[in-house]
């Protein structure tokens, strides 16, 4: 019998020939079903570390010996001899204004007649603050120095050698294959930075322990000379760090405060105008001092928009979002960009408390109300400006509110020299009530107050 090739019955013997599975491709099946399992098992094994915690954080509180009421500063600065009348009645004039209350603190070295600002005398202020925060940090969770595996340190101004984190390693008795960094001259907003490099290292340790470090030296960064726009940060800059336990290791997820949700750092460094804002500089009297420029709130604002162009993505509602996206468009013939409410995807703002003209700007840009920003406004008021640490100072200051319940977003928004602008959203992750064991919780009822006006007469 001729069997046509194109009948019917050719074409069904063979497909019934070709599904069912002969020997070969039994073995096809078993390899695939193997590789299946055997990338399973290295997906399971090495997939990436998702989870970042913060297990817990400490702000310095110094102590009331080193407070120096608004009164004591203006004394100070016009006995210490090192400025001449109108750069004292400037000086005057601007703390007065600053939003800055009669509680904040200077480091041992600045109560001296004259300043001690000698390196000496600032790599003594980094240690104890960096010391004592950590130590908190450590017995209070009693955790065992030997079990930290990565350490990072930031001061923009101290960089001493050995290193910060050298010293740290020293005075803790850190092991030997801790992976340590120091960062300096990363400018108000390095907290941050340090926090995103912690991160990136834990996702590619497993089981690991991060501490960072944070914080600014007052001692060295006081400026003893004529010109305006570097005696500003004279009048702002206060003492105060911060020492953050972050970790990804699964019996610390039932103890965390907080899982870091997302991270988002943006520099706007590549203009000029960005660059040069915020400097460390001589003067033309060879006087070391930080100059801010006058362009300083634009600059700050283009690098706010900046960065929640990069965030809106990752937390905006979908309405809001879609509405921002085709504002940006709009944008580009009419100049306007609608800015979506960020009130609605968080529940917490930390901004930076640089100065009272820092937090309205950026209030304003994000269109946030009053309250909203009394956390930084208050840390501000009796902190002052603690440069790096200022956004963990405004979240103690909730905590020990009892504003921040379980499953809170809390946004941190830090901006500093460079130009950055950085943020970070924390989820909260435990319901414990009112604080009773941070910076803020021993006169927290007192807060908030009412920042006097000054009226020119
Ligand atoms: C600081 O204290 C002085 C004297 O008690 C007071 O007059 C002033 O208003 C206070 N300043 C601030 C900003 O609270
Ligand atoms: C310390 O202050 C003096 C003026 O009192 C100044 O000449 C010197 O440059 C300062 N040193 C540092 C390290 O800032
Ligand atoms: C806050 O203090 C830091 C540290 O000196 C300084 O660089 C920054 O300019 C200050 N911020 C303002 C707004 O003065």
């Amino acid at each position: 019998m001729v069997v046509d090739p194109s009948s019917p019955l050719t074409q069904l013997t063979q497909l019934i020939q070709t599904s069912i599975p002969s020997t070969h491709h039994l073995h096809l099946l078993a390899a695939a079903t193997t590789t299946l399992i055997l990338v399973a098992t290295l997906f399971f094994t090495y997939r990436p570390i998702k989870h970042v915690y913060l297990i817990d954080y400490s702000c310095y509180r110094p102590p009331d010996s080193l407070r120096a009421p608004l009164s004591t500063y203006i004394e100070h600065i016009s006995i210490s001899g090192a400025f001449d009348g109108p750069s004292i009645e400037f000086q005057k004039k601007l703390v007065e204004r600053s939003g800055i209350g009669n509680t904040t603190c200077f480091p041992d070295g600045l109560h001296q007649l004259p300043d001690d600002n000698s390196s000496k005398s600032a790599l003594l202020e980094v240690e104890t603050i960096m010391c004592t925060t950590l130590k908190d940090l450590l017995t209070k969770h009693q955790i065992d120095p030997t079990t930290i595996n990565i350490l990072i340190t930031n001061c923009g101004v101290v960089c001493s050698t050995p290193s910060i984190a050298a010293m740290i390693i020293n005075r803790f008795g850190l092991k030997s294959d801790v992976r340590s960094f120091h960062l300096a001259g990363m400018g108000c907003s390095a907290s941050l930075r340090a926090i995103s490099l912690a991160r990136d290292l834990l996702r590619v340790n497993k089981n690991s322990l991060a501490v960072v470090l944070s914080m600014e030296a007052v001692t060295s960064n006081c400026y003893h000379g004529k010109e305006k726009s570097m005696l500003v940060s004279n009048c702002l800059f206060r003492m105060g760090g911060v020492a953050t336990l972050l970790s990804n290791r699964k019996q610390d997820k039932s103890i965390a405060r907080y899982m870091l949700q997302h991270l988002v750092c943006t520099h706007t460094g590549s203009k000029d105008t960005s660059y040069s804002c915020i400097v460390q500089e001589v003067d033309n009297e060879g006087l070391v001092g930080v100059r801010i420029s006058k362009d300083i709130a634009q600059v700050a604002g283009d690098a706010v928009r900046t960065n929640i162009r990069s965030l809106g993505p990752l937390v905006l509602p979908y309405m809001q979002l879609m509405r921002y996206r085709w504002s940006v468009i709009r944008s580009k013939f009419w100049g306007t960009i609608y800015v979506p409410t960020f009130r609605m995807a968080f529940d917490h703002f930390c901004i930076h408390a640089g100065g009272k003209a820092v937090i309205d700007a950026v209030g304003h840009v994000l269109g946030l109300v009053d309250e909203d920003l009394e956390a930084s406004k208050m840390t501000l008021y009796r902190f002052g400006n603690t440069s790096v640490s200022t956004i963990w100072y405004s979240l103690c200051y909730m905590e020990a509110k009892g504003r921040v319940k379980k499953g809170d977003s809390v946004w941190q928004i830090s901006l500093g020299s460079g130009f950055k602008c950085n943020s970070a959203v924390w989820k909260c992750m435990s319901d414990l009530g009112p604080r009773v064991d941070n910076a803020w919780s021993d006169r927290i009822h007192l807060y908030p107050v009412e920042v006097p006006k000054v009226v020119d007469n």
